[in-house]
């Protein structure tokens, strides 16, 4: 496991606060390839992926991001080849496990988005410790989104309500029943690996959010990509529907 520091060499571009995302979507992408083109298998491109992902927190820190979500897990994950299944359920609950000391020193509440149902026990046990050890940090939210997707988010918050007694469903509603309703909509989404797709991540709190692409697969990514990729955002002049 490399050693992440929360502050690097790498320049921290100054934007004003009311110019940042209030909160960024991460689609971690290229795991795969990244170790196909070396050679290797491609779990070895998750291990490299996960020193990344600590990488990104720690430069969202510096800039001053409140909330920072990671696709680490999709639903649609379950139907890769079982080996890998079984190492990703492995190395997400150790990678929690030992990441969550740093974490919580720098700050960082942990939360999850995804189902329960299908979850490995001990990794939503893991899940639920850390979110425990960090519910009172205020640095920056770090979600993660472990057999997660996107329409069965919003499947799951209509069922809710229907169970509730609702009969007519609001916008609002929905929002209010999301697996993390106090986070602030997606402001920007983020995906690796030159890929523009968004694959189910974030459908409903990213109805209006900035888009944007890193050419890189995603072991080879470094904070400084996380700091252009603000820099641009913070360029942008959003409409949310309204005129110019
Ligand atoms: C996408 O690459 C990456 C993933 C599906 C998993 C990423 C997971 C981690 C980096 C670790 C997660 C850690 C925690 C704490 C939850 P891919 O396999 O789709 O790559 P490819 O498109 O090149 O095949």
């Amino acid at each position: 496991m490399k050693n992440i520091c929360l502050h690097s060499d790498i320049k921290v571009p100054e934007i004003n606060s009311y110019r940042l995302p209030s909160h960024v979507g991460i689609i971690m992408d290229g795991n795969g390839r990244w170790a196909k083109n070396k050679g290797f298998i491609r779990t070895e491109g998750h291990k490299a992926g996960e020193g990344v992902l600590i990488d990104f927190i720690a430069g969202a820190i510096e800039l001053g991001i409140k909330a920072i979500s990671f696709y680490a897990f999709s639903t649609e994950n379950w139907s890769r080849p079982k080996t890998e299944v079984n190492f990703l359920m492995r190395f997400s609950r150790k990678i929690i496990h030992q990441r969550r000391d740093i974490l919580n020193s720098w700050g960082v509440k942990i939360v999850w988005s995804g189902r329960k149902q299908k979850l490995w026990k001990s990794v939503y046990n893991e899940i639920q410790e850390a979110m425990e050890m960090t519910k009172n940090n205020q640095t920056i939210l770090v979600n993660f989104c472990i057999n997660y997707g996107g329409q069965l988010e919003i499947v799951d918050a209509v069922n809710n309500l229907i169970n509730n007694g609702k009969k007519t469903i609001t916008v609002k509603d929905i929002s209010k029943n999301l697996y993390n309703p106090q986070i602030r909509p997606v402001d920007l989404i983020i995906r690796t690996s030159g890929e523009k797709r968004f694959s189910n991540f974030l459908l409903w709190d990213s109805a209006y959010a900035e888009f944007d692409y890193i050419n890189k697969l995603w072991p080879d990514c470094t904070r400084q990509d996380l700091f252009s990729s603000i820099v641009s955002y913070s360029q942008r002049s959003r409409r949310f529907g309204r005129e110019k």
